[in-house]
């Protein structure tokens, strides 16, 4: 195996960003297998490796996102991990808003212009466009750490994607619609934490040149030296 420099890494992990736009064009099914194979390295608490993963593409993921738009329209939320506001400190909730601003300019969607947003959330619910969607479930536990180990497993995947040259983008958005994913796809056991689109980025959009920044390190970590 090749040495793996620091150079590389910083290359890597740079390259995977959120896409929001994708093209039309399919992930061949070598691709697709081999990041999936690539995520399942990811460590675990004990090697316990309590993924479980839904890989959706075609006609399976053109049903789903017409199952998911309808749901949307009809307000038909439903979770498997409960979710409030509240999760999020002060410090927590001003960067949100700082992520949301980047998004919704680049967009050119005002704050109070409800029909783009809508039209947007509908984008939303069909993931961008992109031709795939994983869907991963954490156990029927919710248990925080094993959920963690699934968080391991996206980091991964992500990565996996982007050496590939293949775009993703998180959408925990998805799992506002526990039931709906569930019902369309039989799914049974588990407790959906999000989705993830992948494809590959469509070049011309506005929103895939959205950056958003760090922080700087001394506000996350500390070094006991
Ligand atoms: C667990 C998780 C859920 C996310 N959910 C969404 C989502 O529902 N919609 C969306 O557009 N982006 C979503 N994102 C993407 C984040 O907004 C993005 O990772 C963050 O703003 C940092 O930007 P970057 O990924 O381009 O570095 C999610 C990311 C994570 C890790």
């Amino acid at each position: 195996m090749g040495t793996v420099t620091s150079g590389m890494a910083e290359q890597l992990i740079r390259a995977r960003r959120a896409t929001r736009a994708f093209l039309p064009d399919p992930v061949p099914d070598e691709t697709i297998e081999a990041v999936f194979h690539l995520a399942g390295a990811a460590p675990s608490n004990s090697n316990a490796q309590p993924w479980q993963v839904e890989v959706v593409s075609g006609a399976a993921r053109d049903n789903l996102a017409g199952a998911l738009v309808a749901a949307g329209r009809a307000g038909r939320q439903t979770v498997d991990f409960p979710y409030s506001d509240d999760i999020y400190s002060p410090v927590h909730q001003g960067r949100r808003a700082a992520f949301g601003a980047a998004v919704y300019d680049a967009l050119g969607i005002g704050r109070d212009d409800r029909e783009l947003r809508a039209a947007y959330d509908t984008k939303s619910l069909s993931f961008y466009d992109a031709p795939h969607v994983a869907l991963l479930y954490a156990p029927e536990s919710g248990d925080a750490r094993l959920t963690a180990d699934v968080g391991m497993y996206a980091q991964t995947l992500l990565l996996a994607m982007a050496a590939y040259g293949v775009a993703s983008c998180p959408q925990a958005l998805l799992s506002f619609y526990a039931d709906t994913v569930r019902e369309t796809l039989g799914v049974t056991g588990g407790k959906l934490l999000f989705g993830i689109a992948f494809g590959y980025a469509d070049p011309t959009a506005s929103i895939n040149s959205v950056t958003v920044g760090r922080e700087p390190l001394e506000k996350t970590t500390r070094f006991h030296r």
